[in-house]
């Protein structure tokens, strides 16, 4: 275990179901969560506040380095504009390397899960295990490639962009399916054929198809597979 700790790691594209899933397991089985995308979000979203380009490496590296835990939070970093300037700084290995250690040390000292999260659906034996739930690109493979359980999330693009059209009329943002269609697929190529952490299934990472699993589907199937390997730890 990561320091003593159980990790499980999600892995996928954008909007592929797994933030859902993932903030689904950590309180169903009463672990830690760490969206990891949010750092890359917040440091896109401080070079754009200090009107910077996210392409200059020194700038993004310097923003990283700036990433509070409070700012993770901030609604701010979920619009589109942040989240195609974010896979523009993730590109860049200074930043991917200066986000390191805070990831690992949240896998290693996962922070208590809030009070009233309780373990419900599948049974687990024996004492609570102490742990943490990272889902984003490069978890599995670079972040935690000791995690107990690695899983790589996949969708159609054109399942994805219905979700995400969803997602953004939600919360009230105009969005067509043609233009959310193509930054998909332009996010996609750039988290997949970049140098530093490319996007890809590590070795070892159970993959699950969600084009056609609704979130509930998804965390059912998956809680059996966290369960068994929770009472292995053990
Ligand atoms: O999952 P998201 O859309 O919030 O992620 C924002 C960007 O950050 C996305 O383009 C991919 C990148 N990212 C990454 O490279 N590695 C991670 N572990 C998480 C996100």
């Amino acid at each position: 275990m990561s320091g003593g700790s159980f990790v499980v790691a999600i892995d996928g594209p954008a909007a592929s179901g797994k933030g859902t899933l993932a903030r689904g397991l950590a309180e169903r089985f009463s672990l830690a969560h760490l969206d990891t995308g949010s750092l890359y979000r917040a440091t896109a979203f401080l070079v754009l506040e200090a009107g910077g380009d996210p392409a200059d490496a020194a700038a993004a590296e310097r923003a990283a380095r700036h990433v509070t835990p409070a700012l993770l939070g901030d609604p701010r970093l979920r619009g589109e504009a942040v989240g195609a300037a974010a896979s523009v700084v993730a590109a860049i290995a200074q930043v991917r390397r200066a986000l390191l250690d805070f990831q690992r040390d949240f896998a290693a000292h996962p922070p208590a899960p809030p009070r009233g999260s309780r373990t419900r659906g599948p049974r687990t034996r024996g004492p609570r295990i102490r742990g943490a739930v990272l889902d984003g690109r490069d978890i599995g493979s670079v972040v935690c490639p000791q995690a107990q359980v690695k899983l790589f999330l996949t969708a159609s693009l054109e399942a994805r962009a219905a979700r995400r059209l969803k997602e953004l009329r939600e919360r009230g943002e105009p969005a067509i399916y043609e233009a959310v269609l193509l930054d998909l697929k332009e996010r996609d190529a750039r988290d997949t054929l970049r140098h530093a952490a490319p996007l890809r299934a590590a070795p070892g990472a159970v993959t699950i198809d969600t084009t056609a699993l609704d979130a509930d589907r998804a965390l059912e199937s998956v809680s059996q597979l966290i369960a068994r390997s929770l009472d292995a730890a053990r």
